[in-house]
C-alpha cells in the first residue's frame, strides 16, 4: 500500500545517529552535549508540589472548551503580562501542535512559509506534514545575527503565506531588535502574511542587548497578524506535561481565533490534568528557570575558560536560549567534524547543518549540559577540532 507523500522516503537514522547507537550498544560511555531534556539534566524538581498540581480534583472533570480551560488560560496571560488575556489564548497540547493548527489554519497545500534560518530542525516536518512548504532564508552574522529582509524579499512567491522566527532563536540565541520587529511586521503587512513568534525561550536572556526585544507581546497593536508560541516545556522546564499555547494578535485576531478554537475542537488534546495544574506549575516556573539560568551562565563561563587556550576556536555571543555555536576552521565538513568527535573522543555534538547553518565552521553545543560532563566534553574535544 502506498503511504502519504508528506512522509520521509526513509526513516534510517542520519550518520550521527547510526554512530551512537552503536558505540552505545557496544556500551561505551558517550559524553552528549546537545541535551535538550531538562528532566534529565540533574536539575531538582520540587516534586511534592509537581505531584499536587497534577492530582487537583479539577482533573476529574471532563468539561471541555475548544480554546482551554479559563484558570489556565488566566494564569497563562498572568505570566506573559503585557496585557495579554485569557481571550487571546488557545492551549495546545505542544508548541509543535500549535505549529500543526497555524499551518491547517493559515495555508492550503503547496503554500509555503519563510524560516529565517538557521533555525530549529522541525520545521520542515511539521510545515510538510500539513502540506505546506518551509523555504529557509539565511539570517547573516556580522557582530550579532541579523534577519535578512532583502532575501525574504527575493524568496516571496504567490504561495507564501507566513514567516516563522523564533525569538531567541534556537540555536544562534538571537532576539529581534525593536528595528527587525518593525521591519517585519511591515513587510508581513505589506505582503499580507502572518507572522508566527515561538517564544519558548525568552525567558532566558543571557548577553542580551538593550535593544533586544525579549518579547513580541510589547507590540499591543501589530500591522499584521502575529502567533505567539510558548509552552511549559521551556518556560518551566517541564517537557513532559505537554502542554503548550498560542496568543493571537493583530489584524483579524477574533477570526483567527474563532477558526483556531474549531480546529483544536476536532482534537481535543490537552488533558484535563495539564490544564488543571498549569496555574500552580507556573507557580513553579521561575525557580525552576532560575536553576537553568545558573546551568548557562556557569558553562558558558566554563567554554570561555576553556576556549581561552585555544585560540583557532570561538563562540559567538549568546543573547539567550540554551545552545551556543562554536566556531572551528572549515577544514573538513561539520558533519565529518562531528562523526570523528563521537568516534574518537565519545563525544557528541550537533554540525551546525543540522539547523540549517550554510556553510561549514560551526558546531552547535547544549549549554544545558550538566556541568561536569560540558568540561569533560571540552576538554576531550577542543583539542581535536
Ligand atoms: C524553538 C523551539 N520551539 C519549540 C520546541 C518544543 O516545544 P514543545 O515541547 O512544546 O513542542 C523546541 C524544543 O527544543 C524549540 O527549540
Amino acid at each position: 500500500m502506498r503511504l502519504s507523500s508528506r512522509l520521509p522516503h526513509s526513516f534510517a537514522p542520519n550518520a550521527l545517529s547510526a554512530l551512537l547507537t552503536e558505540l552505545r550498544s557496544e556500551s561505551r560511555e558517550v559524553l552528549d552535549l546537545t541535551v535538550s531534556n531538562p528532566t534529565q539534566c540533574g536539575f531538582t524538581y520540587p516534586e511534592a508540589e509537581i505531584r499536587t498540581a497534577l492530582s487537583l480534583p479539577a482533573m476529574l472533570d471532563y468539561d471541555p472548551d475548544s480554546q482551554g480551560s479559563r484558570a489556565a488560560r488566566e494564569a497563562i496571560a498572568a505570566h506573559h503580562g503585557h496585557g495579554l488575556t485569557p481571550e487571546e489564548l488557545l492551549l495546545t497540547a505542544s508548541t509543535s501542535e500549535g505549529y500543526g493548527l497555524l499551518f491547517k489554519l493559515l495555508g492550503d497545500p503547496g503554500d509555503e512559509v519563510l524560516v529565517p534560518s538557521p533555525s530549529y530542525p522541525l520545521f520542515d516536518w511539521l510545515a510538510r506534514l500539513e502540506g505546506l512548504q518551509a523555504r529557509s532564508v539565511p539570517s547573516y552574522f556580522h557582530d550579532r545575527w541579523h534577519l535578512d529582509l532583502g532575501g525574504l524579499e527575493a524568496a516571496l512567491t504567490a504561495r507564501t503565506r507566513a514567516i516563522v522566527v523564533v525569538n531567541p532563536n534556537n540555536p544562534t540565541g538571537h532576539f529581534l531588535s525593536s528595528v527587525e520587529w518593525s521591519g517585519l511586521t511591515d513587510f508581513c503587512a505589506r505582503h499580507g502574511l502572518a507572522l508566527l513568534v515561538d517564544e519558548v525561550f525568552s525567558g532566558y536572556a543571557l548577553e542580551a542587548a538593550d535593544d533586544c526585544l525579549r518579547t513580541v507581546l510589547a507590540d499591543p497593536a501589530p500591522p499584521c497578524p502575529v502567533f505567539l508560541l510558548s509552552g511549559l516545556s521551556k518556560v518551566a522546564a517541564l517537557p513532559q506535561i505537554k502542554l503548550g499555547w498560542v496568543a493571537v494578535r493583530g489584524p483579524g485576531a477574533a477570526e483567527h481565533l474563532e477558526a483556531l478554537a474549531f480546529l483544536a475542537d476536532q482534537y481535543l488534546s490537552v488533558s484535563a490534568s495539564a490544564q488543571a495544574a498549569a496555574p500552580a506549575l507556573l507557580a513553579l516556573a521561575p525557580a525552576l528557570r532560575t536553576q537553568v539560568l545558573a546551568r548557562l551562565r556557569s558553562n558558558l563561563a566554563h567554554l570561555d575558560e576553556a576556549l581561552a587556550a585555544s585560540p583557532h576556536l570561538s563562540r559567538l555571543p549568546v543573547e539567550g536560549g540554551w545552545s551556543v555555536l562554536l566556531r572551528r576552521p572549515a577544514v573538513d565538513a561539520d558533519e565529518a567534524c562531528a562523526l570523528r568527535l563521537l568516534r574518537e573522543a565519545s563525544v557528541l555534538v550537533h554540525p551546525g547543518s543540522f539547523f540549517d547553518l550554510t556553510g561549514d565552521g560551526h558546531l552547535v553545543l547544549s549549554l544545558l549540559t550538566p556541568e561536569t560532563v560540558f568540561c569533560k566534553g571540552l576538554s576531550r574535544t577542543l583539542p581535536l577540532i
